[in-house]
């Protein structure tokens, strides 16, 4: 792979043990993958903060880049954390965990990382623009970033995104180059998608039809007949997608690279798929719950502040119901928007619970009041329900219906 002056210098040790070890690893990944050179990133998205998931290792590697005195190279935010920093005591959160995670978030502070721990940064000014290179982590991130800004990123994990923040570079592969950025299967949309969990559903949909198909950057869709989506729909189609394995895709009239594929034959595409209004049934039916649910998560990707709006407008007039719990997962800059009206209050005196920082997969649930969790998100429900995370049942409904099922 070739090497500029300066990333030798960085790989011989020059400018530090912690960029030399950030450069290392780049190098290593990008001989695995046969790539030709590195290429400089605008910003970076980094992923790996939750202790429960990281772990003492996680710890480790921060204090040892952190001793070494490395800094991020590019502007770069942070994925959710395990807890809530300001209320983890009331979440069922002990102090070890809650010590170990704050040290954690501390370490990505020093290396100058801005933490505001969120899976959805460009809700918060991390904004990108079409063409630009970036490397994110985070599926339901990446999919965002390739897809709604047009952006280019691979699928990074924890540590690349790291050495990729810490040298200002990353691998010039996959999804950076414009030849594997061509949609490979065709979606005709034939149903109304209305809302948030609609579109997350036909994510479960398309990503089950594709994902045995041995694409190498996996299935790229090119949907037909979407119109009007709101950014944080797509963001649900997105996450339901990353799920699969999908880290982008395309939408005929909206999406920013669509203008040079939206002529492609029907014989270009690997697979076709049309979504109806009875697959989408189906589905709500496959993935509704069997009884009444106690507890129901909102924030798969962490909530906008135009969801919060819409929460807020259903819930109206209405109360959580006694013995149930309705728990919306945001980050700190939308929190600010709610509180900077009567919005917060409003939803605090309805029962909500508004957590921060973090996300309904790595919360821990109390299994003793809860046997099963309510969402509107395909990503949620994959992940709560996954053994190595909570293990708990996870059924979807529209949002409206949650609150039937969970307000009075
Ligand atoms: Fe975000 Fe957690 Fe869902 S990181 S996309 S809220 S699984």
């Amino acid at each position: 792979m070739y090497l500029t002056k300066e990333e030798t210098q960085a790989l011989e040790g020059e400018f530090g043990e912690g960029v030399q070890t950030a450069m290392g690893l780049l190098v290593d990944v990008g001989e695995f993958y046969e790539a030709d050179r590195l290429i400089p990133i605008d910003s970076a998205h980094i992923s790996g903060v939750s202790y429960l998931t990281g772990g003492d290792g996680l710890i480790d590697i921060l204090d040892f880049f952190v001793e070494k005195g490395a800094r991020t190279k590019v502007f770069s935010t942070l994925n959710p954390s395990g807890m809530d920093r300001d209320n983890w005591e009331s979440h069922f959160i002990d102090l070890e965990f809650a010590t170990k995670q704050l040290h954690i978030i501390r370490n990505f502070e020093e290396l100058g990382v801005s933490t505001t721990c969120s899976c959805t940064p460009y809700d918060f000014g991390h904004i990108l623009s079409k063409g630009q290179h970036v490397a994110w982590a985070e599926s339901s991130a990446i999919t965002f970033a390739n897809s709604f800004f047009g952006a280019r990123t691979n699928k990074e994990d924890s540590l690349t995104v790291l050495s990729a923040a810490i040298t200002g570079k990353t691998i010039n592969y996959g999804f950076h180059l414009t030849e594997n950025r061509v949609p490979n299967v065709l979606v005709n949309i034939d149903a109304s998608l209305d809302e948030y969990a609609d579109y997350s559903i036909v994510g479960e949909i398309v990503g089950k039809a594709f994902n045995k198909l041995p694409f190498p950057f996996g299935a790229i869709p090119l949907f037909r007949g979407i119109s009007n989506p709101r950014p944080f729909e797509l963001k649900g189609l997105g996450a339901a997608l990353a799920s699969f394995g999908t880290h982008l895709f395309h939408i005929d009239g909206i999406t920013p690279e669509v203008e040079v594929y939206s002529d492609l034959k029907p014989s270009h595409f690997h697979d076709e798929i049309t979504v109806t209004d009875d697959m989408v049934s189906d589905m709500y039916e496959e993935l509704k719950p069997p009884s009444e649910s106690i507890i129901a998560v909102i924030g798969c990707p962490n909530a906008s502040y135009e969801e919060i709006l819409e929460i807020h407008e259903l819930t109206e007039g209405r109360h959580v119901k006694e013995g149930k719990e309705f728990w919306l997962f945001t980050n700190r800059a939308q929190r600010a928007l709610a509180q900077s009206s009567s919005v917060f209050s409003d939803l605090v005196d309805r029962g909500m619970k508004i957590l921060v920082d973090t996300c309904p997969e790595v919360t821990p649930y109390d299994k003793s009041r809860f046997s099963s969790v309510l969402t509107n998100s395909i990503k949620a429900q994959h992940y709560i329900s996954a053994p190595s995370l909570n293990n708990l049942p996870t059924y979807i409904l529209p949002v409206r219906r949650i609150v039937e099922e969970i307000f009075e």
